[in-house]
């Protein structure tokens, strides 16, 4: 159910879940204190309780007063990409609520760059929102697919398609800043920023974000990274490469943006049409954004 600012800022200040846009991919809301809806938050998603949750700020000053000391390059980094799609992992004092923080010393923070969602967190202060999503399933990036997860009658707070459709990159400082969760900003733009090229910690075995231990932006039908495109019955390509089977397009081979856009509508597609597998063309570079949709379609496929 599409509702308007006014309603998802009295419903979040009542103690209620609310899904919010962002410009990486749709939230699942609730007030940073309100302890109700952030237990509501879990039980919707189906999520474990040991994978904590992003706080959303709408100002710089409101994530410094939480945080017990700043690492080298926060201010840079702060500067260059918020408002936008980077999470920075900083150590926090017990002020938060732990079950925000799943216990851990630390809690992570992000500035989204969307109009309405900058708004609607300029009236109502911080709110923690994991993806829209069942945990496990793809990420939302529209209201249609918050609606499949849970149900036509759940509020949204439309804010139209995400322009990135990927989730924000998730830093953590270990004597450097690592990426802990590949997404929408690159380890290339990172190192325009950092004196470095941050290195990549996601997909170890002890991963620094608890969230990449679960399994992740699956849908249900079986998805093949390998094989002869030949022999496939669905091909999920690219618009400007010729394929001798019936195939979905996420977006020219060219244009890493509107693959990165398309991805998780795609994935959904197959569900919502019962496909039981598909064939994906894993013919593409693996740096810069391109690093990230083969991060999330590995992840997807296994
Ligand atoms: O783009 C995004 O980041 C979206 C939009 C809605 O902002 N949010 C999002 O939230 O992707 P979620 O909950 O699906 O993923 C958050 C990730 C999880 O993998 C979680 O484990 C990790 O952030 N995380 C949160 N707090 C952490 C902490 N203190 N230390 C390490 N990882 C943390
Ligand atoms: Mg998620």
């Amino acid at each position: 159910m599409h509702i308007p600012l006014d309603l998802a800022k009295t419903l979040l200040l009542s103690n209620q879940v609310v899904a919010v846009p962002t410009e990486t991919v749709y939230g699942l809301a609730a007030s940073l204190y309100s302890e109700t809806a952030i237990s509501q938050i879990f039980q919707l998603k189906k999520r474990p309780l040991n994978n904590p949750l992003i706080i959303h700020t709408a100002t710089l000053a409101e994530v410094k007063a939480f945080v017990t000391s700043l690492p080298p390059h926060f201010e840079q980094l702060a500067d260059a990409f918020w408002p936008g799609p980077l999470t920075l992992i900083l150590p926090v004092d017990q002020k938060i609520h732990s079950q925000v923080r799943a216990e851990l010393p630390t809690a992570a923070f992000r500035i989204p760059k969307h109009t309405t969602m900058l708004e609607l967190l300029q009236q109502t202060g911080p709110l923690v929102a994991p993806s829209a999503n069942l945990s496990g399933r793809p990420s939302s990036t529209s209201p249609a697919h918050i609606e499949n997860d849970f149900g036509v009658d759940f509020p949204v707070l439309d804010g139209g398609p995400c322009a990135r459709g990927v989730e924000s990159t998730i830093l953590i400082f270990l004597n450097e800043w690592r990426i802990a969760r590949l997404g929408a900003i690159s380890a290339e733009e990172l190192a325009t920023i950092l004196p470095y090229l941050p290195k990549i910690t996601s997909g170890t075995k002890q991963p620094l974000c608890p969230g990449q231990m679960f399994k992740h932006y699956a849908p249900q039908a079986r998805l093949h990274v390998q094989g002869d495109l030949n022999r496939a019955s669905l091909i999920l390509g690219f618009s400007d490469r010729k394929y001798n089977a019936p195939s979905l397009l996420l977006g020219a081979s060219t244009n890493p943006c509107e693959v990165a856009q398309n991805l998780y509508s795609i994935l959904r597609m197959l569900d919502l049409n019962s496909v039981e597998e598909a064939w994906i063309d894993m013919d593409f570079p693996h740096t810069e954004l391109w690093a990230t949709i083969r991060e999330r379609i590995l992840r997807a496929a296994n």
